[in-house]
Formats: C-alpha cells, structure tokens, sequence
C-alpha cells in the first residue's frame, strides 16, 4: 500500500514534468517536484518519503501545475522566493528576487558598512540579506511601489520577528534627492538592483506577464533609472563608501561614464553564466 502511494507521487511528477516541459517551462522536473514537495509540505529532497499524494493534495498539484505551465511563476505558486539564507514571501505586483542578485548581496556583505542603503528593494531581497548577515549594520530600504511595498513590508517584519535586526522601510522615488536625504553624505554602502531591461527586449512568460513592467523595463537603453539612482547614490554615500548596482548585460560600455564623477576602483562583475551583472565603485570624496 504505502510502495503504491510512492510511485503514484512518483507518477504524478513525471506526467506534470512532461506536461510542464511542453509548455516550454525551463526546468519541468525541478518545478514538478518543487510544487509536490509544496503540496505535501516537506521539502523537496524528501519527496520520495513523504508517502502518495491523497486525491484532494492530487487535485491542488494538478492545479499548480495546470498554472505553471501556463507560465505563472514557480515563486508566485509556492509564495516564497529563496535568496541567499532566507525565504522571502513574493506574489501578484513583486518582481521576484532572482539568483544572480544574490552575487550583489555577497559582495554587499563582503564589503560591509554601518549604515547601508538598499534602493528600488522590490521584496526586500538585498536589503534583507545585508541585515540577516551584518547584524550590526543599520539598513534601509528605498521602494515605490505600493504593491512591491506590501511585500517588502511583510518580509521586513518576518525577518525582524525572527530576530534580524529591523530594516526600515522608505516608501518613496529612490531617485528623489528629498528621500533619506536626511543621510547625505554618512552613508557606507548603496546597493540597488534596478530596473534595466531596455523596452522591448524579449522576455520569457513569467517575465512579461508577472513581473512587474516598472520593475523590469527601464527606457530604450535600460538607463532610464540607473542614471538618476547612481546621482542619488553619489549624494548618500561618504566619501570612501561603496555602491553596488545590477545592470543589463549591454550596459558596461555606458557605465564607467556615467559613474566616473563621483566614484573611482569602477569594477564590473559577472554572473553564474559569465555575464557581466553587476558595477562597484568607491565614492571620492567631492
Ligand atoms: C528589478 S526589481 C528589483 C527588486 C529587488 N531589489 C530585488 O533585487 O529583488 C526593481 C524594483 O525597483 C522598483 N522601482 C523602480 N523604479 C523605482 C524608483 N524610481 N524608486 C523606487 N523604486 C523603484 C520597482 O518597483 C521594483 O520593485
């Protein structure tokens, strides 16, 4: 009986893999298993234990997988987005926290800083990540969105309930000199995972239809936020603190340009596939 239950998990991953892989989802059998293992809550290395899928949890699986190959987002369907050491809760109106980022928090965390700033934080990824891992630092976190707001909000105070110290949420323009403009001048280290897609770059499903387009797309070249966020990092940043800021794979050429008037030790950085992803600078002093 219970060898039966297992090879009809076993079954029902396989039949959704298929189905999932004709959809054109990129990993079908890690998302299979990823949404059973949801299903029955166990994680997913223990999925082959966890005994069979009873007809209701049968029925919740099919239905996942039925969205997921409609493109809906693994995130959105599991309500949580790993980053770095800590599950963030994302959904509807977040853009979800992707894993090259998590090289941007590394070095965040490498670098450290007393205070730190984390503009256009989405969920709170960065932010979040900077605070789980530099308990003493004072981290702030700059979001617009009001939809992203709730989000970032709500994995601020799961974090600070767990015993991270709190990060205070901004809401406002991160481009906007009034905005923690309070800090000018004092602050060790800017992160900022912006905006950069240029408009009309092609983009997988999940992308185009659940991440949110003013989190993604930022003008013809990308820029449309960088070079105002890169000003306004200037501003915030002491002399000798740092900035690190996410960009588009065509933009290292732009960048050394745009951030040679206030920052030396310009460094691009590549991601897991090789790409260039993210710039460092140090602020001169003026
Ligand atoms: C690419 S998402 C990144 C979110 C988060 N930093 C991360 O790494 O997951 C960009 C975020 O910037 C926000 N955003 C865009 N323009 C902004 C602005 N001018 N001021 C504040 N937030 C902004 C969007 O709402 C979105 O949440």
């Amino acid at each position: 009986m219970g060898q039966a239950r297992l090879v009809r998990v076993a079954v029902a991953v396989a039949a959704a893999a298929r189905r999932l892989s004709a959809a054109g989802v990129p990993s079908p059998r890690a998302d299979a298993e990823l949404l059973a293992a949801h299903v029955l809550g166990v994680p997913r290395g223990r999925l082959a234990l966890a005994g069979g899928l009873a007809p209701d949890a049968l029925a919740r699986f099919e239905q996942l997988v039925a969205a997921r190959a409609d493109r809906v987002p693994l995130q959105h369907l599991t309500g949580t987005a790993g980053f770095g050491r800590l599950e963030l809760a994302v959904g509807p109106g977040a853009f979800v926290p992707r894993p090259e980022t998590e090289l941007l928090a590394q070095w965040a965390v490498g670098t450290g800083g007393a205070v730190v700033v984390d503009l256009a934080s989405g969920t709170g990824a960065l932010a979040l990540a900077v605070a789980h891992e530099l308990p003493a630092a004072q981290v702030l976190a700059v979001e617009r969105s009001p939809a992203a707001l709730a989000w970032l909000r709500r994995n601020a105070a799961d974090r600070a309930a767990a015993g991270d110290r709190p990060v205070e949420v901004v809401a406002g323009d991160a481009t906007d000199p009034a905005v923690l403009s309070d800090l000018d001048g004092t602050v060790d280290l800017v992160v900022c995972n912006p905006p950069y897609v240029p408009a009309g770059t092609p983009v997988p499903p999940e992308v185009a239809d659940h991440d949110p387009p003013e989190a993604v797309f930022a003008g013809p070249d990308g820029l449309a936020v960088i070079r105002p966020v890169i000003v306004r990092a200037a501003r915030l940043l002491r002399p000798g603190g740092w900035l690190g800021l996410e960009h588009h794979e065509t933009h290292p050429p732009l960048l050394p340009r745009l951030l040679q008037p206030w920052f030396t030790r310009v460094t691009d950085h590549r991601d897991l596939v090789g790409r260039p992803r993210y710039v460092t600078g140090q602020r001169v002093a003026d």
